[in-house]
């Protein structure tokens, strides 16, 4: 049996490209899907200011495939090296999109980052003030707390009381992870969260239980189940609040092979199948549209895309799904999700 569905083109709200070879060969992934794409600014040397968001733009645009409606935005990283009046600049003349906040030490590329968010109340202000969104990684960096609960930690810690100082800061918990995570939200009405397909996907159980597999460690780490059904809850249920950020992290398998695996998860061929295979699997493809596509268009205030793609599932898995990439030198990535690719077709309508 074949089950089919049609949404418009889906936005990725929360993307890293990476640079040089890298984003050479990940970009296609991206920009052949999706079309607004909201480009993390954790580069080795970070894009903290409009000039390097700009020149990483075209870069970025210079290596994207042509022929695809492929819009990428740009963010700059909160760091002390931040000047609020180049993010003004930044904001008003179209060049920035959004400010991403990572707390030091929590992921990959997060040393520029803060030791707390009491520190920046000054850029946050400027956040606000812009109407603009801040992006956060909400994840606890105390060493005291188990590494399974650094989000709910951070969230009552650090963004609770930031919400309340500043209570017209539009605020994205990004790749929410947790129930913890999922009930901050609904009780925030100016907070909303980009959900991964890993996180609705896969459990910590997938990541330890059968061998330990560091393609799936990631920033926050895949929790319990209960979290992992508390977020397909909320992102079936259509609520306004929960969109798509894939979260797409390429890391070289010399990197996640090793004594201490890098965190990020390549999913940017394959997570659009992922997070179908969610919501079919839920009997929810109908709301699938909302979160890949409305919800996240409504908050960042632009129209969903009015080209459409159809996805189509199959009862009997195509034999096999590309495994890996390869750079230009030499590098290998794993892809995420082969396992429910095989199941889709997705294509233009
Ligand atoms: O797993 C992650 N990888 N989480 C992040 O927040 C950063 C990302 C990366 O850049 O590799
Ligand atoms: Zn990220």
């Amino acid at each position: 049996m074949v089950r089919s569905i049609e949404i418009p083109r889906p936005d990725d709200w929360h993307v890293h490209l990476r640079d040089d070879a890298m984003l050479a060969s990940v970009v296609a992934f991206t920009a052949s899907r999706f079309r607004y794409a909201m480009v993390m600014p954790n580069l080795v040397a970070p894009v903290t200011s409009v000039v390097a968001a700009l020149a990483y733009r075209d870069r970025i645009v210079s290596l994207a495939p042509t022929g695809f409606d492929f819009r990428p935005l740009m963010t700059l990283y909160c760091s002390a090296a931040l000047d609020t009046a180049d993010l003004r600049h930044g904001v008003e003349s179209g060049a920035v999109k959004a400010v991403k906040y990572y707390p030091a030490g929590a992921t990959t590329n997060s040393e520029a980052g803060g030791a707390a968010m009491a520190d920046f109340m000054d850029v946050f202000e400027v956040v606000a003030d812009l109407g603009i969104r801040l992006l956060v990684h909400a994840e606890s960096t105390d060493p005291a707390v188990d590494v399974f609960d650094r989000e709910a930690v951070f969230l009552e810690r650090e963004l609770a009381p930031l919400c309340e100082a500043i209570p017209e800061l539009h605020v994205t918990v990004e790749h929410v992870s947790t129930a913890a995570g999922v009930e901050f939200v609904s009780a925030h009405p100016r907070v909303a969260a980009s959900v991964t397909p890993h996180h609705l996907a896969r459990e910590r159980s997938d990541l330890l239980a059968d061998g330990m597999r560091p393609d799936l460690y990631c920033k926050p780490i895949i929790n319990s189940r209960a979290d992992q059904e508390a977020l397909i809850a909320a992102v079936t249920s259509g609520d306004a609040a929960f969109f798509l950020g894939t979260d797409s992290a390429p890391h070289p398998t010399t990197d996640k092979y090793g004594p201490r695996a890098k965190a990020g998860v390549f999913n940017a061929a394959y997570g659009l199948e992922v997070v179908a295979e969610v919501f079919h699997r839920a009997g929810c493809l109908d709301a699938l549209g909302a979160f890949v596509s409305s919800n996240g268009s409504a908050i960042y205030g632009v129209e969903p895309s009015t080209e459409r793609l159809r996805l189509e599932r199959q009862d009997v898995p195509r034999s096999s799904a590309v495994m890996t990439l390869a750079t230009a030198t030499g590098a290998e990535v794993v892809h995420f999700g082969t396992e429910e690719a095989v199941f889709w077709t997705v294509n233009p309508v």
